[in-house]
């Protein structure tokens, strides 16, 4: 039985693997590690960085993808005052109803409103997109293994693609794409979003910004949960020093 085993083990290691081939078509590009200022134990957000990633998601993304889970009250989050998010969420417009006709109508958005999806549905959304469905962004730093960084490369990561591999109509070649194919056009080049702050207007930094936008929508209670956390290590430390103490004391009259 031994014998059997160690040959079975041999052979599971020195046999070539079988599935290289496969795999090298969806072989996935680990995405580069950017430094992030929620990065750590005491990481917090860039206020300036997600409003600018607030812009950019409004005048870019926002005309494929939804993000259902963010209502505009939340903005304060960003710095903004609540006149502020007022001002933003009224220049949105969405379908409410029915009035008391039964008829659905259009007014302006509110604070406590979320962000109006771009597509009535999902189908409408394949079918302007090469049916390809751009996924709600809401959590999209969460849904993908190292969200931020991995975010930031798709965005970035666009190039030719290598000439044995041919493209359809509609698709992309992108590095950190599994499988290097994507149904988006590059959606970021530089100079297309004004800001109103001295940052560069550079693709680069369109990236990073709508990444620090995406990952406050991820997790908006990020801070406040690395706090806690930092807390929760003060209070356990000083504890460890006040049973060391006592335990000195207790112990001290039999040296
Ligand atoms: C012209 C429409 C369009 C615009 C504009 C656009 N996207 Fe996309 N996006 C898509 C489509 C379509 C897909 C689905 C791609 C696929 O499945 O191949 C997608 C996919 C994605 C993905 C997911 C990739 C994955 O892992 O599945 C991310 C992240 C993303 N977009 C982020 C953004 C961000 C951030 C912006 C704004 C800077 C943006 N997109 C602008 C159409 C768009």
């Amino acid at each position: 039985m031994k014998k059997f085993s160690l040959i079975l083990l041999a052979t599971v290691l020195l046999s070539p693997l079988p599935m290289n081939a496969a795999q090298a078509s969806t072989e996935t590009v680990h995405p580069p590690k950017q430094s992030w200022s929620f990065d750590g134990p005491f990481g917090t957000f860039d206020r300036e960085a997600m409003q600018r990633g607030l812009k950019v998601y409004r005048e870019v993304c926002a005309a494929c993808h939804s993000l259902k889970r963010v209502a505009f009250r939340n903005l304060t989050d960003l710095g903004y005052s609540e006149d502020q998010v007022k001002t933003i969420a009224a220049e949105y417009s969405l379908t409410d109803g029915p009035d008391e006709e039964g008829e659905m109508f259009e007014r302006a958005a509110l604070p406590s409103d979320y962000f109006p999806s771009p597509y009535a549905n999902d189908n409408a959304a394949k079918s302007a997109n090469n049916n390809a469905l751009p996924p709600d962004l809401s959590l999209i730093t969460k849904a993908r293994h190292d969200g931020p960084n991995y975010v930031y490369a798709i965005l970035t990561g666009y190039e030719d693609a290598p000439s044995d591999m041919d493209l359809l109509d509609g698709q992309y070649y992108n590095e950190y794409m599994p499988g290097h194919v994507i149904a988006m056009p590059p959606p970021l080049s530089d100079d297309m979003v004004a800001y109103e702050d001295e940052s560069l207007q550079i693709r680069e930094q369109y990236a990073r910004d709508v990444v620090q936008f995406l990952h406050w929508a991820a997790e908006p209670n990020l801070e406040a949960r690395k706090h806690t956390g930092v807390k929760v290590l003060l209070f356990l430390f000083a504890f460890a020093l006040i049973f060391y103490g006592i335990k000195k004391r207790t112990w001290a009259d039999l040296h």
